[in-house]
């Protein structure tokens, strides 16, 4: 049977007290309603209908990388007249057979494993809601049971009673049902009520009077059913977030010196045994490979790392594809373009962009290389600096295998400097330079004889 999935993002986030959507605001790096979205693609459903209403352009503009398998629908909700309005309005744009599971784009944590049981329910004609236990309640909706225990409706609390506020377990107002009976009970839906909207959770009442089984699914957690409201839960969530993440990666082979300092915002993949320091930042796409070593204080981007590298405490290394066996930092800078091959070795304050270094060149300390294309076994040293912007262009850089550079060489790019090509120590090179060839570029050394250093005029 098909199931549809309904997403609700049309409220406002007034307790955000932001210019950006509230479903917008990152949680791990991401929106939150991306992460809603991608557990819900898990379930492979025909349709997922966001409602979509304050900032809806907005919303809709940032799910569209989200939309491969082309199965998300817009439903436009002008006025929020309530979860049952907005469920209601999002049916009539899906068939009417199958099965409906409704999400929230609010509540980022869901798990798959919960919304497989409540579609499961959905999928033998039940009605299933997903239920918690809360310590503090507060004032979510109040699951009413009957004597024998079976769920008999949901109570707002601004509708309940005072008993019916001390009863501790609450709707998380995720619930799934066959399409047929939801098109049903959502059209009997009414808002009278105290907050006069439609509420979705009335249909409990309604299903249970059609004699349609309610299943209780029970959350694994209250973190997966909390919705977010202000920036105060958002900060608790995103710690939960980073728990889930990093737990993954130690199940996944890698171990921490502390898993509670470290933030991953991305997709991150690691080998076995790889090791990461404190207050490491690892965002987008990255892919550690077996045996890497990260050192404390360092940010990781979109790049990928060979086996057996390590990169020594606060390095920056983003858009880059490192080889095996190097050793990067500590306090480099490796920048978008930077392929490093086997065994390189990227020292202290040494920044990289747009530049490939063969196996086992080394670029110790202090230099700069952009647009450079340099060999295998070349040796670049300390204070070297390509010079690859005249201001208006950017100029290449190329260096042959097995090449000298002495220590603070200019090299003016374009620049072609030959295999096995040696540069004196403080060259400034304009002129390419052959194999083999020494290229002096600096003025001679003068000594000269007789020199009194100068002495403290007496006036002053
Ligand atoms: C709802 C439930 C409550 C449950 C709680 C869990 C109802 C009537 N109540 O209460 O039982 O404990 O969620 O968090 O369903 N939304 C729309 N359009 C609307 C109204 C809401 O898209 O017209 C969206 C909101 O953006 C939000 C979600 O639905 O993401 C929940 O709405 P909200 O008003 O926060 O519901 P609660 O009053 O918290
Ligand atoms: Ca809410």
């Amino acid at each position: 049977m098909p199931t549809d999935i309904v997403v609700l993002a049309a409220g406002k986030g007034t307790r955000m007290n932001s210019s950006l959507a509230k479903v917008l605001h990152p949680l791990a790096g991401e929106p939150m309603i991306h992460h809603v979205i991608k557990t819900a693609q898990r379930l492979e459903p025909r349709h997922i209908a966001v409602v979509i209403g304050h900032q809806g352009a907005d919303v809709r503009a940032a799910l569209a990388a989200q939309n491969d398998s082309g199965n998300l629908i817009w439903v436009e909700q002008e006025q929020q007249l309530g979860t049952g309005h907005a469920v209601k309005l999002a049916k009539d744009h899906l068939p009417d057979d199958g099965a409906m599971l409704v999400l929230y784009g609010d509540v980022p944590l869901i798990t798959e494993d919960t919304i497989r049981a409540c579609e499961d329910a959905a999928h033998q004609g039940q009605l299933g809601l997903v239920v918690a236990e809360f310590n503090d309640p507060a004032e979510l909706g109040r699951i009413i049971r009957d004597d024998t225990g079976a769920v008999q409706e949901i109570v707002e609390f601004k509708d309940a009673t005072p008993e019916q506020r001390q009863i501790s377990e609450i709707n998380s107002g995720i619930l799934a049902a066959p399409l047929k009976n939801m098109a049903q009970w959502l059209g009997r839906l009414q808002s009278n009520n105290v907050q006069q909207e439609y509420y979705l959770t009335d249909i409990i009442a309604m299903a249970v009077q059609d004699g349609v089984d309610v299943v209780p699914i029970q959350a694994s957690s209250e973190v997966e059913v909390t919705g977010v409201n202000d920036r105060v839960q958002l900060a608790q969530l995103e710690r939960h977030a980073q728990k889930r993440l990093v737990e993954q990666l130690m199940l996944d082979g890698a171990s921490f010196a502390d898993p509670a300092r470290v933030d991953i915002r991305g997709q991150v993949r690691v080998g076995k045994d790889c090791f990461i320091d404190a207050n490491v930042l690892l965002t987008g796409e990255v892919e550690l490979s077996d045996g890497v070593r990260i050192g404390p204080g360092c940010v990781v981007s979109d790049s990928r790392i060979g086996a057996g590298t390590e990169v020594l405490a606060n390095t920056v290394v983003d858009g880059a594809d490192v080889g095996p066996d190097c050793s990067l930092g500590p306090f480099a800078r490796v920048r978008p373009g930077s392929v490093l091959g086997t065994g390189v070795k990227i020292g202290n304050f040494v920044e990289t962009k747009k530049t490939r270094l063969g196996d086992h060149s080394k670029a110790s300390h202090l230099a700069y290389l952009g647009d450079a294309e340099i060999g295998s076994e070349v040796n670049i040293g300390a204070g070297t600096v390509t010079c690859n912007y005249d201001g208006v262009n950017k100029h290449p850089t190329n260096i042959g295998d097995g090449a000298f550079i002495g220590t603070n060489s200019t090299l003016v790019a374009p620049l072609n400097i030959a295999a096995k090509a040696f540069v004196a120590a403080g060259s400034a090179l304009t002129k390419d330079v052959a194999a083999e060839q020494l290229a002096v570029g600096r003025s001679r050394q003068r000594n000269i004889d007789g020199w009194s250093a100068p002495t403290k005029d007496s006036e002053n």
